[in-house]
């Protein structure tokens, strides 16, 4: 009995199954009700007692054999065949979802961009600051009313007291204090201030700042830049105008407006009937300034500029609400996914 066992085992494992006819052999021959196994189960009453044990625990093994054989045959036949004629060639594609850039992060890049073409690099700074970068060094002097200008957020950082800083014109600061002119770079950041969240303000929003120094630097080169930065950003028919304006680090200083693109100035609720747009503040920088970072202003003169990225992102994409950039909406969000 044992050498039919071993015998039935081997030709199991050496059965070649290769259509559904011979899956089919496989199965009553080695499965069936009338199979060899079956009788063999049979049979088992007539093995001596001593031995029924053991006996029966072969022919059990030799039955899982012939199980999991049938299975694994089964598997593979049916993804080798059944399988291929179930594709269908004509389903479409399944899709990845794809994240996207946050916009503000896309109009950050792209003004990074329009300024790295004319030679400004980028620079970066803390967001914590001291009174110094963020006040004194741009000519803020203690008391002053301007500091109101900036509703400030003050931390505690040890014994000092501390800002989150309101402008990354502190980065400028920095810049000045470690580079000696030319200077021509551009900071974009964080920048926060204590406001009333609304549709028009909120408690945080992005800045580039820009500043270049060098000799000779006069306001004629400050417009001619944010005519070609205007024109890149927004089209190569906008005009920008000047109006004057007050901060404590430029003199003189200026507010910039760009032609409205959204009514081509004709004059529409975007741009309230005026056919123009606030995008930023300017000037040129105030020999305090210079003098306070070691810069000589006998020898250097500069102009410097800030704007807001989410007021750009506003024209550009039309965005009437502060508030989506950090709401984290996904229906918002997914307006920005590039087209694939
Ligand atoms: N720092 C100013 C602000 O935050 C913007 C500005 C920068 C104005 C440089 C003039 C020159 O509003």
């Amino acid at each position: 009995m044992r050498d039919l066992i071993n015998e039935i085992y081997q030709s199991i494992s050496s059965f070649k199954v290769d259509n559904p006819a011979t899956l089919e052999q496989f199965r009553i021959k080695f499965l069936g009700s009338k199979s060899e196994i079956k009788n063999l189960f049979g049979e088992l009453k007539n093995v001596p007692n001593d031995q029924k044990k053991e006996v029966g625990k072969l022919l059990n093994d030799l039955r899982i054999h012939a199980e999991s054989t049938f299975q694994d045959l089964k598997n593979t036949f049916e993804s080798t065949t059944e399988n291929k004629n179930k594709i269908d060639f004509s389903r479409p594609g399944e899709f990845n979802q794809v994240g996207s850039h946050h916009p503000i992060s896309t109009v950050k890049n792209e003004i990074i961009e329009i300024f790295n073409r004319i030679g400004y690099t980028v620079s970066e700074g803390p967001e914590i600051e001291d009174d110094w970068h963020n006040f004194s060094a741009l000519n803020f002097p203690p008391e002053h009313p301007a500091r109101d200008m900036q509703d400030t957020f003050f931390v505690e950082k040890g014994e000092k007291e501390m800002a989150l800083r309101t402008h990354t014109s502190s980065v400028q600061v920095r810049v000045m204090e470690n580079t000696t002119p030319p200077i021509r770079t551009i900071s974009p950041g964080r920048v926060y201030r204590n406001e009333a969240i609304s549709a028009r303000a909120h408690c945080f929003f992005h800045q580039v700042e820009g500043l270049y120094i060098d000799k000779n630097v006069s306001f004629a080169d400050l417009k001619q830049t944010l005519l070609y930065f205007a024109q890149e950003m927004f089209g190569e028919k906008a005009q920008i105008r000047m109006r004057p304006s007050y901060f404590p680090f430029t003199e003189p200083s200026a507010e910039v407006d760009v032609s409205c693109t959204i009514c081509n100035s004709k004059g529409c609720n975007v741009c309230k009937y005026t056919g123009w747009l606030e995008i930023l503040g300017c000037g040129m920088v105030d020999p305090n300034v210079l003098e306070a970072s070691g810069i000589d202003s006998t020898v250097y003169t500069g102009f410097a500029f800030g704007m807001g990225i989410e007021r750009i992102t506003q024209l550009k994409f039309k965005v009437n609400d502060l508030r989506m950039y950090s709401e984290n909406d996904i229906r918002f969000l997914k307006q920005f996914t590039p087209n694939l």
